[in-house]
């Protein structure tokens, strides 16, 4: 057991679920919606972001660096249509 001085230090593990990966903050989207959007409009990002308005706020979730979600609309994307295709 850790400790830290007088108290025990218990490591806190949080397990996400890839469907509660958070693709867009601005507009709360979760990667279950990428995910369904997909199923409808492929890898065409413009159709997409209409679709869940993730991508339509500040637009982080574009960048590669964005470190405000779990995972980027564009990773996001490239996931699913994995997924889809596997
Ligand atoms: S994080 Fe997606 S638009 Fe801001």
């Amino acid at each position: 057991m850790l400790t830290k001085g007088k108290h025990a230090i218990f490591p806190i593990i949080i397990y996400h679920k890839e469907s509660d990966l958070l693709v867009c903050s601005c507009m709360e989207v979760e990667y279950d919606a990428i995910l369904e959007a997909v199923k409808t409009h492929g890898d065409d990002l413009e159709a997409i972001k209409d679709a869940t308005d993730a991508g339509t706020v500040c637009e982080c979730c574009l960048e590669d660096d964005c470190d405000k979600v779990d995972l980027t609309l564009p990773a996001a994307i490239a996931k699913a249509k994995a997924e889809l295709s596997a």
